[in-house]
C-alpha cells in the first residue's frame, strides 16, 4: 500500500515538474512597438527557436543562434521580419571586399531562412582563368575588389545569358547571394556597394516535423547539440 502511495506521489511530483517547465514558456509575449510576438520567437531561454532582446527599448533585436549576431527588428509579420544587419552595414560602409560572401544564416533541422530581395552573383579568384571567364560571363557586369572578380547581371538586362546554375562554372568561381535594394536594377550606381543593403526581409519556414509538434501542443525546440526536439 505504502509503495502505491509512494508511486502516486512520485508521478505527481514528476508531472508537476514537467508541467511547470512547459508552462514557463508563454504562448505570446509583448514586445514594445512590435506588439505581441509568438513562436518561433521567444523572450526566454529554453522556449521558442530564437530569442528577442530589448523589447522594452526602441530597438528590439533578435539573435538567430546562441552567441550569434544581433539583428535589429524593424518590422515583423507572420513568417518574416525586416531586419537591419549591422555587421553587413559596416562592411558596406567601408567598401570592404568581405561584403562579398554569403550571409551566414544558421542551419537548423526545425527551421530554414531565406532573405530577399537578393542578387545572385559570381565571385571568382585567381587571374589565371580570366579569359575563360570572359567568355562565360560575356554580357555580365564585373567589378574587381582586391583579389576577387565579381560578375553580376540584372534581371531586366535581357542581354545576359541564362543564369548559370553552378554546374560548369569556370574554375575558382562560386555562387553568392546578397541582399539588394528593392529597386536595384533600375539604377546604375557609380559604386557597386550601393546596390546592396543591410536592411532585408528574412523569411522563416518551419520544418514539417516542427509544425506538427506545435500543432500537437508541444514545444518545438533545438537542443544543445542543434537537434530537433519536441517537448511535451
Ligand atoms: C510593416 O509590415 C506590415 C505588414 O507586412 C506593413 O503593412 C507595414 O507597412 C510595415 N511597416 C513598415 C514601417 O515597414
Ligand atoms: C533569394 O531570393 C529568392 C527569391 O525570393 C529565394 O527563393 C532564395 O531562397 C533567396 N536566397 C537566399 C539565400 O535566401
Ligand atoms: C592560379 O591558378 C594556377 C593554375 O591552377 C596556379 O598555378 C596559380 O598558383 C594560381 N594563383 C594563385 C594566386 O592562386
Ligand atoms: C570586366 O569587363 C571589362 C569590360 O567588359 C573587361 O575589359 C575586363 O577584362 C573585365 N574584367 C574582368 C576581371 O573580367
Ligand atoms: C552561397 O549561398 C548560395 C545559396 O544558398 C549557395 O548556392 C552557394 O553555394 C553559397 N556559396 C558559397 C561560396 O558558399
Ligand atoms: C518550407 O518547408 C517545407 C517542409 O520542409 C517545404 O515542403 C516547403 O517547400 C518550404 N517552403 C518554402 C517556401 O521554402
Amino acid at each position: 500500500m505504502s509503495f502505491i502511495v509512494f508511486l502516486l506521489f512520485f508521478f505527481l511530483f514528476h508531472s508537476s515538474i514537467i508541467i511547470s517547465v512547459v508552462s514557463k514558456c508563454s504562448k505570446s509575449f509583448e514586445c514594445g512597438r512590435l506588439g505581441y510576438l509568438e513562436f518561433p520567437l521567444s523572450n526566454s531561454r529554453g522556449c521558442g527557436l530564437f530569442t528577442v532582446h530589448g523589447c522594452d527599448s526602441v530597438n528590439p533585436t533578435i539573435q538567430l543562434e546562441p552567441g550569434g549576431q544581433e539583428y535589429s527588428i524593424l518590422n515583423i509579420s507572420t513568417n518574416k521580419f525586416l531586419v537591419k544587419d549591422h555587421s553587413l552595414q559596416s562592411l558596406l560602409d567601408t567598401n570592404s571586399c568581405f561584403s562579398f560572401i554569403n550571409l551566414t544564416l544558421p542551419k537548423y533541422p526545425s527551421i530554414s531562412f531565406s532573405f530577399s530581395p537578393n542578387l545572385t552573383m559570381f565571385e571568382c579568384f585567381n587571374e589565371t582563368y580570366k579569359s575563360e571567364r570572359g567568355r562565360y560571363f560575356e554580357n555580365y557586369l564585373n567589378y574587381t575588389c582586391s583579389l576577387i572578380a565579381l560578375y553580376y547581371s540584372f534581371p531586366t538586362a535581357n542581354v545576359a545569358p541564362p543564369v548559370p546554375n553552378g554546374d560548369g562554372l569556370p574554375s575558382q568561381c562560386h555562387v553568392i547571394q546578397l541582399p539588394v535594394k528593392s529597386n536595384y536594377d533600375q539604377q546604375s550606381p557609380e559604386n557597386v556597394f550601393d546596390l546592396f543593403t543591410s536592411e532585408y526581409t528574412l523569411e522563416w519556414n518551419l520544418s514539417e516535423q516542427c509544425s506538427e509538434c506545435q500543432r500537437g501542443g508541444g514545444q518545438c525546440l533545438t537542443n544543445d547539440i542543434g537537434e530537433f526536439e519536441c517537448k511535451r
